[in-house]
């Protein structure tokens, strides 16, 4: 005997001009009842205008701060409580509003509540708009490794409104071109001369949404190859490798797009030592991530073996250390489609300790 299903995955994805008219159009066509997951200092920003879009319908506002140290399970039990204790049902959509922070807990509560609650993603960040409102992962820190409770569970709709962009820090604008940057390495050389210009004009919406639409048509053109993360998409993990290890070992004080600017170095430093690129390519990718004004900071006291035992528990090493590395600016290098490489240990090692040089620790 055999079961085959397969399983259709549908998201549609609306830029939205307005944060009350047009969020209203969009969210009346997924039901009567809705749950918020929602950042706290964008409810405190937006509530007026998003109570306005929800007027007449049944809304429960969850709210968090978003920060990764908060991204675990007892989050996510917190939502699952106020759920029940207002009698939410299968028919309670639950809405993600915030960074990827909240977007990641919020999506793993409806993919695990009463079996799966319908999903609309509401990203306020860039590097949610660019990264994480998209692809169907979802889920939280557990212990010392980086999302390693979760689920895939794509949204029903995300719903991106370049607005939100006004509020945020350019610091926090920064740790999103992290991702765009990445983009550019993996995929888009264009894109990488396009980034040496560095210049991110924060009002400017229509600039913001195209910037948004390319990172969001290449990740689109990934997954569509590879939903399940198995051979082409590792390539979106390029530079979180070291990233996370850096992120989770700093106990979330050093952010994910801090962790992965550093993570982009190392790792393309690592596709140097490999001689998949040459060292014109890596001065040429260390000068731009540079250019970012990144804090390029270490976690205190990680030994070379510690970051070792963080990188074996990578989901991508079932068998030793693996990474993803590039063949040059705008591509990655594969043996056989597979993107995710054996590494020596000596050879991590080795650039362990090129980073450890490179780079100040924390105060
Ligand atoms: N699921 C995925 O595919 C995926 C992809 C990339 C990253 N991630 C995850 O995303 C997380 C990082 O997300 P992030 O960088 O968006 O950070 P974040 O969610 O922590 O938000 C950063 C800060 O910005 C504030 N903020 C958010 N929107 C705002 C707005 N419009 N105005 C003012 N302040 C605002 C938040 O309150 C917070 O202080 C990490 O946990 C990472 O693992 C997930």
């Amino acid at each position: 005997m055999k079961l085959e299903i397969s399983i259709k995955w549908e998201t549609k994805i609306s830029f939205l001009s307005s944060l009350d008219q047009h969020l209203r159009s969009i969210i009346k066509n997924h039901g009567k009842s809705f749950a918020i997951i929602a950042d706290k200092n964008v409810w405190d920003l937006y509530e007026t205008q998003i109570k306005e879009a929800f007027s007449d319908l049944t809304l429960h506002v969850i709210q968090f701060d978003a920060k990764d140290a908060e991204k675990n399970l007892m989050s996510v039990e917190k939502i699952y409580q106020t759920l029940v204790h207002n009698h939410c049902r299968k028919d309670t959509v639950i809405i993600g509003l915030g960074g990827g922070v909240i977007l990641d807990m919020a999506g793993f509560a409806a993919a695990t509540y009463q079996r799966g609650l319908s999903f609309i993603s509401i990203p306020t960040t860039l590097l949610a708009m660019v990264d994480a409102c998209l692809g169907g992962k979802t889920g939280v820190n557990f212990q010392d490794s980086k999302n390693y409770i979760g689920s895939f569970y794509p949204a029903k709709e995300i719903a991106i409104y370049p607005g939100f962009l006004q509020s945020i820090s350019s610091s926090e604008i920064r740790m999103g071109m992290a991702e765009v940057i990445k983009y550019a390495l993996i995929w888009d050389k264009d894109l990488f001369f396009e980034l040496e210009k560095c210049h991110l004009p924060k009002n400017d919406p229509v600039f913001w949404k195209n910037l948004v639409q390319k990172c969001l048509q290449i990740k689109l053109h990934v997954i569509e190859k590879d939903p399940l993360d198995q051979s082409l998409r590792n390539i979106l993990n390029f530079g979180h490798t070291i990233g996370h290890a850096i992120e989770s070992s700093s106990n979330y004080v050093i952010s994910h797009g801090a962790a992965v600017a550093i993570g982009m170095i190392v790792e393309s430093r690592l596709s140097l030592l490999e001689g998949h690129i040459s060292q014109t390519d890596f001065d040429h990718i260390y000068t731009l991530i540079k250019n970012y004004k990144y804090p390029l900071l270490l976690p205190k006291d990680i030994s070379i073996d510690s970051y070792i035992q963080l990188l074996l528990k990578d989901k991508k090493a079932s068998n030793g250390l693996v990474c993803v590395l590039l063949s040059s600016i705008g591509s990655c290098f594969h043996k056989e489609m597979t993107y995710a490489v054996p590494i020596k240990k000596t050879v991590m090692e080795e650039v362990l300790t090129w980073m450890k040089k490179e780079f100040k620790e924390i105060s």
